[in-house]
């Protein structure tokens, strides 16, 4: 039993057509199956575009929207049903399915769409389309255009607008319903277990891929088959490496260990970062790098509420981190100075954070003109400061080096301020010493 509702995927397309220019048709394809090697294909992922749209798990389908069409406004071509195939591969929904069981007005085999779909374009003024995101189906999309084009002389009338579909459906995919949260709830709330137990199980000589699989564990007994994105499990120095997948180094006493690990359930992600002893004690260094990540971070929280803009969560982070690094040492000079210089990336190099969804890095303008977006409620995002010292970074005493820290929540933003849905986890010093004791 999906977690959303049919109706609400039929108020989705409904929205989306309200907000199409008159005499317009939109085109958004499903993802295809993806070789791993040979003959082994990697698990089958909709896109999310698609998937938002549709409720349709299938790869081979084309989804169109025609607003105002007598014979039916939502069609989608799709695979057959096939006896045989489906002996090997399983269901499929085939065109009579996709009316039943997904609401289509109208469906037909994918196998007749370049008979069929000229003829739903033709007499259409817009085409609302992601164009350059698929390129194989982009040159589909201008074959089908050009039959049209070709028979203008016997009076068909091509399109003569494209019009970015991405720019309407971003922005309802931007705002989560009550239904989209409460899938990312649960999603949070699966992946803060998973943390909760890998700071359990952690001890000196665990390979960092046991800890990866205490959360893979976790994950897949909730339902939750694949995470969101590959588990950054970095101990020691590999903590500084932003995007280490490896995950491959024998944990040691006297190391941090970083974790950036989330499920995805039901299309919607979870994102969470944790940064812990490897012996369940931070040694003094590490606990003043840690303190300071958990402070910034904490202001950067308290300022996501409706009104604020996207970047003044970061700004805050910016401010602490950059004084609390003078205060500690690592960086001389004057605050605002520094601030100006952009001294901080030296530990600091990446953004505080980012739309969070159906995408982990969710889709959602980040300005509207020149100017940062104001939070709205329903809108969700990840805070995620860190503070990393590269291990050969002569310009720090030696005491700091090679410690990499960070610490991500999930946060929905709610008409009077905010709510962490990542809150299970421990993250202040002393909690997660506790929890690791324990
Ligand atoms: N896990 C990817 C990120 O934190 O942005
Ligand atoms: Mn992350
Ligand atoms: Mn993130």
């Amino acid at each position: 039993m999906s977690r959303i509702k049919k109706t609400e995927f039929e108020r989705r397309r409904k929205r989306l057509m309200d907000h199409m220019e008159p005499d317009s048709i939109a085109i958004v394809p499903s993802a295809k199956e993806v070789i791993r090697n040979r003959d082994v294909e990697y698990p089958f992922r909709q896109d999310s575009d698609f998937y938002y749209l549709t409720g349709f798990d299938e790869p081979n389908a084309v989804l169109v929207l025609l607003p105002g069409r007598d014979h039916g406004e939502y069609v989608l071509f799709c695979r057959e049903r096939d006896t045989t195939m489906e002996l090997w591969n399983g269901y499929r929904a085939g065109p009579e399915g996709a009316c039943q069981q997904y609401s289509a007005d109208d469906a037909f085999p994918i196998s007749d769409i370049d008979e069929i779909l000229p003829g739903l374009i033709e007499g259409r003024e817009r085409v609302y389309y992601a164009m350059g995101r698929h390129s194989e189906f982009d040159g589909k999309v201008m074959a089908w255009i050009n039959t049209i084009r070709n028979k203008v002389r016997a009076g068909a009338h091509p399109p003569g607008e494209f019009v970015d579909l991405d720019h309407i459906l971003h922005d309802m995919r931007l705002i989560k319903s009550a239904a989209e949260q409460r899938v990312m709830r649960e999603a949070a709330a699966i992946s803060a277990r998973a943390h909760c137990r890998a700071m359990q199980a952690c001890r000196p000589g665990l390979m960092e891929y046991q800890l990866e699989a205490e959360y893979l564990h976790e994950f897949i007994r909730a339902g939750a088959r694949q995470p969101a994105y590959c588990a950054i499990v970095g101990s020691g120095i590999n903590g500084c490496i932003l995007h280490y997948t490896e995950n491959a180094s024998v944990m040691r006493s006297g190391d941090l260990v970083l974790i950036d690990a989330g499920c995805e359930l039901e299309y919607y992600a979870a994102d969470i970062t944790r940064t812990f002893p490897v012996n369940g004690r931070f040694n003094r260094q590490q606990k003043a790098l840690y303190e300071l990540v958990l402070k910034a971070q904490l202001a950067a929280i308290g300022q996501i509420r409706p009104g604020n803009h996207w970047n003044q969560p970061h700004d805050a982070t910016v401010r602490i981190i950059t004084s609390g690094l003078v205060e500690l040492g690592l960086l001389k000079g004057k605050v605002d100075t520094l601030i100006k210089k952009e001294a901080y990336k030296m530990f600091y190099m990446h953004r505080t954070g980012h739309w969070l969804g159906m995408d982990v890095h969710d889709v959602g303008d980040y300005k509207v003109g020149d100017e940062w977006r104001l939070f709205e409620p329903g809108m969700a995002l990840t805070i995620e400061p860190g503070i990393y010292v590269a291990h050969d970074n002569k310009k720090v005493d030696k005491k700091w080096r090679g410690i990499g820290i960070r610490i991500e929540d999930d946060v929905i933003v709610t008409k009077t301020g905010n709510e962490v849905i990542t809150a299970d986890v421990p993250k202040s010093v002393d909690e997660i010493e506790r929890l690791m004791a324990s």
